[in-house]
């Protein structure tokens, strides 16, 4: 018989939703929730929304742009599974939490909406997933709402994600004429039935394409129906879980969110095919999840999740080992043991105290400013996970102090907040320049509220004449030197210390580039 650590392992399922803002993610996430049973809502999208607003949207920045900032955890059992849904941030002036939240989960869930088809931050986002061939299901939505032929939608997504598309269910008309679904593999038609909010409601299923019943319910469109299923069989796919765990077909669910519809096949899917946790690298060794000793990596850290506790969460992704609450771990990089006794879990509403979680499952811990994004924690070994990538920014502005007496506290507050992922920060080496680098304009104002209200600091930022960086290594210690000579004027120190080319123009960084080829000039850095 298996070991209870090995059930437990084994059952976890660990995903994010990838999608173009407005396709539906918080729909479909708030009825993911509400099928596996997390959530009773009363209410409908909206209703749901302004309450998760009331409780994660901790700044006032978030109220008014009405935006999420925060990016949570979500646990809920489904059949015998565990199920952590990692919430990401729909703006994409965040996205660089969103392409970190990526590297902690093991499979992902594209959400396409039937009238856009795929759209710009869907194709990012599955380039992400693609670096590390995450595996990803489709869930096409808004059935309800005419939309583009479902045949042109699959041939989009092959031609514009790279990836092969194999139908699970397949619509039966849309909009008004919208009727439900056929499953391809349980040879079933799932009568559509709109239901708002938080009902769920079985419709009819009938069994079999030739069921006279089918006839009855959807007359002339039960005979398009079969017409359009042998062009679609023969066309397209079929579901091949090799294939999918290799990150190379996607299969495709139809429905419509909003109504409930089409999400207990995709939910049912999920977690009979989606993968268990997987093995994760590290500078050394791969870390199997079938290892009994902890280890893991925080890929996020969040500030004042909740406005009454002025805390900072560490979000850490368990890779192998169980975690016990009061259990000794090893903070890698800092080389210290800690005993975490206060760690979090994050069920769908509440935060709740956790006595053990187990590979693929997320915890929280407190940090009191020693944790830093891509830490590793174990049980002693000298471990450092890899793959958590710093994207070189797109946007600078120079930090300008209005109270030039709190240089300290800006120093402090802007290297916590480097930490944390919420900006970089580069110091040039021949001035005193504090240069924040960001993938979004709105994270300037994030970091500029947090500055205010967590180190009280009134700071301003102007800009700056950097318009792209690249970080800089040499095998050559003398070349480099002679490059830093060189290039000084160029060059920052970012707050991990590292060394980064700051170009005023992407001319000029080009032609640096060319003048020095032994130099590797990177787009990414991992943490650490
Ligand atoms: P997001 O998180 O990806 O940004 O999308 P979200 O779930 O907020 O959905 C975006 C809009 O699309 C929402 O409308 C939502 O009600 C709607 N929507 C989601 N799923 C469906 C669906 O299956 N069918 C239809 N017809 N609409 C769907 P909203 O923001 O409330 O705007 P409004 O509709 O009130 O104007």
């Amino acid at each position: 018989m298996p070991s209870r650590y090995a059930t437990e392992t084994a059952r976890r399922r660990t995903f994010a939703i990838i999608s173009h803002p407005d396709a539906g993610k918080t729909t479909v996430t708030e009825k993911l929730l509400l099928f596996g049973g997390a959530i009773q809502l009363a209410g409908t999208v909206k209703g749901r929304k302004a309450a998760r607003h009331a409780t994660s949207d901790w700044m006032e920045l978030e109220k008014q742009r009405g935006i999420s900032v925060t990016s949570s955890v979500m646990q809920f059992p489904y059949k015998d599974r565990i199920v952590n849904l990692l919430d990401t941030p729909g703006h994409q002036d965040f996205s660089e939490d969103t392409y970190r939240t990526l590297t902690a989960v093991d499979s992902a869930l594209m959400v396409i909406d039937v009238a856009k088809g795929v759209e710009e931050r869907t194709i990012k986002l599955m380039e992400v997933c693609r670096l590390r061939d995450t595996p990803i299901m489709t869930f096409i939505n808004k059935l309800d709402r005419e939309g583009r032929e479902p045949i042109e939608l699959l041939d989009e997504v092959e031609d514009v994600l790279k990836i092969q598309c194999a139908p699970v269910t397949w619509p039966i008309g849309m909009g008004k004429r919208f009727k439900g679904v056929y499953h391809l593999k349980r040879d079933a038609v799932h009568l559509f039935s709109p239901t708002h909010g938080g009902k769920i409601q079985q419709g009819e299923i009938i069994q079999g394409l030739d069921n006279p019943r089918l006839d009855e319910v959807l007359g002339s469109q039960a005979a398009e129906l079969r017409e359009e299923l042998e062009l679609v069989m023969g066309a397209s796919h079929e579901f091949d879980k090799d294939e999918y765990l290799a990150g190379r077909q996607t299969p495709v669910f139809f429905g419509s969110a909003i109504n409930n519809f089409g999400i207990q096949e995709l939910l049912d899917d999920f977690v009979e095919h989606a993968p268990a946790p997987q093995p994760r690298p590290t500078e050394t060794r791969k870390v199997s999840p079938d290892e009994e000793t902890f280890s893991g990596f925080v890929f996020k850290i969040q500030a004042n999740m909740d406005p009454q506790h002025r805390d900072r969460i560490a979000f850490l992704r368990i890779c192998s080992g169980t975690f016990t609450k009061g259990m000794k771990l090893n903070h890698v990089r800092i080389k210290r043991d800690v005993r975490i006794s206060d760690a979090l879990t994050f069920l769908a509403s509440d935060r709740e105290h956790l006595e053990e979680a187990y590979p693929g499952d997320i915890i929280g811990l407190h940090n009191h400013g020693t944790i830093r994004i891509g830490d590793t924690f174990t049980q002693g070994e000298a471990l450092a996970f890899t793959g958590i990538p710093n994207f070189a920014p797109e946007l600078f502005r120079r930090a300008q102090l209005r109270d030039p007496l709190k240089m300290k506290q800006l120093q402090k507050g802007l290297q916590q907040l480097c930490e944390e992922g919420a900006t970089q920060l580069f110091r040039p080496l021949t001035n005193n320049d504090l240069i924040l680098g960001a993938v979004g304009v709105l994270q300037f104002d994030v970091v500029a509220h947090r500055l205010k209200s967590e180190y009280n600091v009134d700071a301003a930022f102007e800009t700056v004449s950097v318009q792209t960086a690249r970080w800089v290594t040499c095998e050559d210690e003398r070349k480099l030197e002679q490059f830093k000579d060189k290039a000084a004027a160029n060059l920052a120190i970012d707050h991990g210390g590292d060394l980064v080319y700051i170009a005023p123009t992407r001319v000029n960084l080009q032609m640096a580039m060319e003048k020095w080829p032994e130099i590797t000039f990177s787009a990414t850095r991992e943490h650490g």
